[in-house]
């Protein structure tokens, strides 16, 4: 079977967003076992670790799931930038009463680890972002049995995706909450709407495109279905959902926010992601390009985002969301997946109507 095919039999073409920090194994479960498709946000986890959860997941359902890495490079800094990075960040630190953290050994998983724990695991569906695969890497997942997902903000990067042999593309709109994937050129030249990245990149390119960023309930997957995506990807609409980790300091933020109140930044880990915008956000923008780059930053800024969480401090924590997420509501996952199918069989009978499909 092709993954258009495999997108096509969905019973609900709604992908759930893999969101590191906010959504782990119970929502991709969730969400597969009510016919769309969870994924695995598996950036955070140890090599050794992956086979054994994938293989739990596989005992909890028997719907296909996605797996999703994001490619950090190593990162090996001088110490004098990370003494730099840190002595930005000790004010912040001290905030919380904490003194800054030692350099790490280690900035992030080490991804041709992952890489290869995950294609011996071969879940159904592989998704990675921040990069590219090599052609050889993306066949070695061919060969276990996944098929590949490349996340790409521009048409340039749905065709390199389309190159080494992805599957399919998730055209990531510049709505999304979250990182965002670019690799080829900067944050300007990669800051593509939803609307007109999905509808560039299935011009240029002969594969199946997922539509992420900005879509929060049933009009949003009816329009992007509309426009030709084979399936959509959700991520802050599932910010509040009873399978989310995020934990409670940060849906309180969500819960509060007025509308247009996010925000790209760099601050946090060395990589354009859009949050809730906050007084860290604020007040690092006139230096979130002389931080170190992801996932340096990142890791240095770990212990100051969790003390604030533990404080129950908003104004210090990554609070990812996307330009939607005023509308996100809570309740369980595979519910909410149901009613934004509803949903979306609502708005297009409209359309239809609208267009003269259908009498009313
Ligand atoms: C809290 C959060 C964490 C995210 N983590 C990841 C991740 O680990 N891997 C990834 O490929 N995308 C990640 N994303 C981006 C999503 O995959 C997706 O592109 C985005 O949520 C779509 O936009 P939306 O938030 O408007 O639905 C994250 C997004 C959010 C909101």
């Amino acid at each position: 079977m092709s993954f258009r095919a495999l997108l096509e039999r969905l019973p609900i073409p709604i992908l759930q967003a893999p969101m590191a920090g906010a959504s782990f194994d119970a929502m991709a479960v969730a969400v597969s076992e009510a016919g769309g498709l969870g994924s695995l946000a598996a950036a955070g986890v140890a090599p050794d670790e992956l086979g054994p959860l994938i293989d739990q997941i596989r005992t909890r359902t028997d719907a296909p799931f996605g797996v999703n890495l994001l490619m950090a490079r190593p990162a090996s800094p001088e110490p004098a930038a990370v003494d730099a990075a840190l002595a930005r960040l000790a004010p912040w630190y001290a905030e919380l009463g904490l003194a800054v953290p030692d350099h790490p050994n280690r900035f992030a998983q080490d991804f041709n680890a992952q890489l290869e724990a995950l294609t011996r695991a071969a879940p159904p569906v592989a998704s990675f972002s921040f990069s590219i695969l090599t052609p050889a890497q993306v066949d070695a997942l061919h060969a276990a049995g996944s098929y590949v997902v490349g996340t790409a903000n521009t048409v340039a990067e749905a065709l390199a995706w389309a190159r080494v042999g992805a599957d399919g593309i998730c055209a990531q709109g510049f709505e999304a909450g979250g990182h965002h994937a670019y690799f080829l050129a900067d944050i300007e030249a990669s800051s593509v709407g939803t609307l007109a990245l999905v509808a560039t990149v299935l011009d240029a390119v002969d594969l199946p495109v997922i539509a992420a960023g900005g879509i929060m309930d049933g009009r949003g997957v009816a329009a992007a279905l509309a426009l030709g995506a084979s399936a959509v990807q959700m991520g802050s609409a599932f910010l509040l959902a009873d399978e989310a980790i995020n934990g409670r300091t940060w849906q309180a933020a969500i819960r509060a926010a007025p509308a247009d109140a996010t925000r790209l930044t760099r601050a946090f880990s060395g990589r354009y992601a859009r949050g809730l915008e906050n007084r860290f956000v604020r007040e690092m923008r006139s230096v979130q390009e002389d931080v170190p780059a992801y996932p340096v930053q990142n890791r240095l800024t770990q212990a100051l985002r969790a003390a604030a969480d533990k404080a129950g401090d908003p104004e210090l924590m990554s609070l990812w969301a996307g330009q939607g997420v005023t509308l996100a509501k809570a309740g369980a996952a595979g519910e909410m997946v149901k009613l934004w199918w509803g949903e979306a069989q609502d708005a297009a009978r409209l359309l239809s109507r609208r267009t003269g499909g259908e009498t009313p």
